[in-house]
């Protein structure tokens, strides 16, 4: 599920938008390898007197900025001015995240930010939204999404473990179905389809949220403005 460009180029992108970030400011801290880059970045920032707080979207997050100094909040105290985080794939500004599992957290935080800051490599560009869409499903709704999914023209499977016997379970204590439709010809449509289904508490799709994309190269970065 996971694709990954150089680890430089998404070095590149993530300190990009740790460059955005001003004093006072409230941060979304996304998860994966690339907002990791943005969270360490922030880190050195805040140790060179930068006053932030940051909301974490994950365990990985928590634990990364715990680390790099980074003093915490949470979404009943404080809204992001801005979220900083990664993406499994970009087609017309649109995303596909949730391939570390972490979809649902980030939608809430990054849904609540005034501004989205998403930070890729440049492998992460399609014409069309592609790769299977992590689907955080309750655990007694396995079968029956398994079920709805497959009518509306998808192939899920239950996402493994690596390291465990059994299966992916989140952060919130739920199970991942990866959901390949094939091309998605209307992000809009089919997130809409997805979030209705009982038993599904967040879907992969971020249609219309990202306000601003860094891409990392191997040579630069580019900001893509939406
Ligand atoms: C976490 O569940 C994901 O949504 C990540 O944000 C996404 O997978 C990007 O991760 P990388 O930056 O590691 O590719």
């Amino acid at each position: 599920m996971k694709r990954g460009g150089s680890e430089d180029a998404k070095r590149r992108a993530g300190e990009s938008a740790a460059d955005a970030v001003d004093d006072g400011m409230v941060v979304g801290l996304g998860t994966g390898s690339t907002a990791a880059h943005a969270i360490r970045a922030l880190g050195r920032e805040v140790d060179a007197g930068l006053d932030i707080e940051g909301i974490p979207t994950s365990f990985q997050s928590r634990e990364l900025a715990h680390d790099a100094g980074i003093e915490l909040t949470t979404l009943d105290e404080s809204t992001p001015d801005i979220a900083i985080d990664g993406a499994d794939q970009v087609a017309d500004g649109h995303l596909i995240k949730g391939g570390g599992a972490a979809h649902a957290r980030e939608k809430i935080v990054d849904a609540a930010a005034d501004r989205l800051l998403v930070v890729v490599d440049d492998g992460k560009f399609a014409d069309e939204l592609d790769i299977p869409v992590p689907v955080e499903i309750l655990p007694d709704a396995r079968q029956t999404v398994a079920d709805a999914v497959r009518a509306q023209g998808s192939d899920p499977e239950l996402r493994r473990a690596e390291r465990k016997d059994g299966p992916v379970v989140t952060d919130n204590g739920n199970l991942v179905l990866d959901c390949d439709f094939g091309p998605i010809a209307n992000p809009t449509e089919r997130a809409v389809a997805l979030a209705e289904l009982p038993g599904v508490v967040e879907h992969g799709l971020f249609v219309d949220l990202a306000d601003e994309i860094h891409v990392g190269t191997d040579e630069r970065v580019r900001i893509e403005e939406l």
